[in-house]
């Protein structure tokens, strides 16, 4: 089964978890904004909702109506445009009716979720974001497990400042240690209100609660994003047939939104990570190595000081 999982997310160079310890706050929206930031900066992108029980990225994503296609090779995931920059995949698509509700049990959850990693045809992405239910359920245990030996590049925390439960987010970050998952960061949406009129930003609740959490847990910081009315508009089925076009869809609207600036700073935030852990990574190898270095450096200054100390000795000898 490992190999299998291996093999289906092969040609995958980044693998992303968007975790929160409640729900509402804001994890589908945040996976939603960092893939239309990746794409937007010319990145392949795939979205993967394991939300069994409240999937919501087919509707963020505008693509409710379509169906995932059976194919030789496996599912193939719904794409959003012309060019396949951007797909997803989830149990939405797979569901008879929109509205009903699935009731599962734990083993026909991970065997689901299992199925979503081997069986669905990804191809080749940059990035693939996982949107995750609240908690640590099944569902995380499940994907931890079957990601083990893809090595995902690790997992970005959701709170909002008046959800920043330590609890919950201790549970988050005990899990993200336990399954050796790597903490990206933490992101606190609805953090503000951007005023539909004025677009002037105001604290409803106090600031700078996810901030503190980051740090009193050791971890990073990755940016706030305030509510903002627009987008949840942005994301409301379009009424009129000429505004389902490729033009009116998500990825030609986010980029003139307002919350497009503020996410493509996170978004940097977020992929300047892993490629940071790498950085720590080479350093501490070129620390050891340097360390070598010095140790032969130094037997070697030893080595000719000895033989100096021949050459002195010879000198002396002679005078
Ligand atoms: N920054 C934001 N500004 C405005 N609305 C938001 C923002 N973040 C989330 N929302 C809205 O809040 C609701 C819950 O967000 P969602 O992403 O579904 O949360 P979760 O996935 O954690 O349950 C959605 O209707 C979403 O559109
Ligand atoms: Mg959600």
């Amino acid at each position: 089964m490992a190999e299998e999982t291996i093999t289906n997310l092969a040609n995958i160079k980044h693998i992303i978890l968007v975790l929160s310890g409640k729900g509402g706050v804001g994890k589908s929206s945040i996976t939603t904004q960092l893939a239309l930031c990746l794409v937007n900066s010319g990145n392949k992108v795939g979205v993967l909702d394991i939300d069994l029980t409240g999937p919501s990225i087919p509707r963020m994503l505008g693509v409710d109506e379509k169906q995932v296609h059976q194919a030789s090779t496996g599912w193939v995931p719904v794409y959003l445009d012309e060019n396949q920059q951007l797909c997803c995949m989830s149990i939405g698509f797979l569901l008879q009716n929109k509205n009903d509700s699935v009731i599962w049990r734990g083993p026909k959850k991970t065997a689901m979720i299992r199925q979503f990693l081997t069986d669905v045809c990804w191809g080749e992405l940059d990035y693939l974001i996982i949107d995750t239910p609240p908690g640590t359920s099944d569902e995380h245990i499940s994907i931890a497990e079957s990601l083990k030996d893809v090595k995902p590049d690790g997992a970005v925390i959701v709170t909002t400042p008046q959800a920043v439960a330590l609890a919950d987010v201790r549970k988050e970050l005990n899990f993200c240690k336990k399954v050796k998952l790597p903490i990206l960061g933490v992101i606190e949406n609805m953090s503000g209100f951007v005023c539909p009129h004025c677009e002037e930003c105001t604290n409803l609740f106090s600031t700078g609660g996810g901030e503190a959490m980051a740090r009193e847990f050791e971890v990073d910081f990755l940016g706030r994003v305030p509510i903002d009315p627009s987008f949840t508009l942005m994301l409301e089925p379009s009424s009129t047939p000429e505004s389902n076009d490729f033009k009116n869809t998500l990825l030609a609207k986010y980029p003139k939104s307002n919350l497009f600036q503020v996410f493509s700073r996170i978004t940097d935030n977020v992929v300047a990570k892993p490629n940071q852990m790498e950085w720590r990574l080479l350093h501490q190898a070129l620390v050891y190595q340097a360390k070598e270095g010095q140790e032969k450096l130094l037997n070697e200054v030893k080595a000719s000081e000895n033989a100096t100390d021949i050459d002195d000795d010879v000198e002396i000898d002679i005078d």
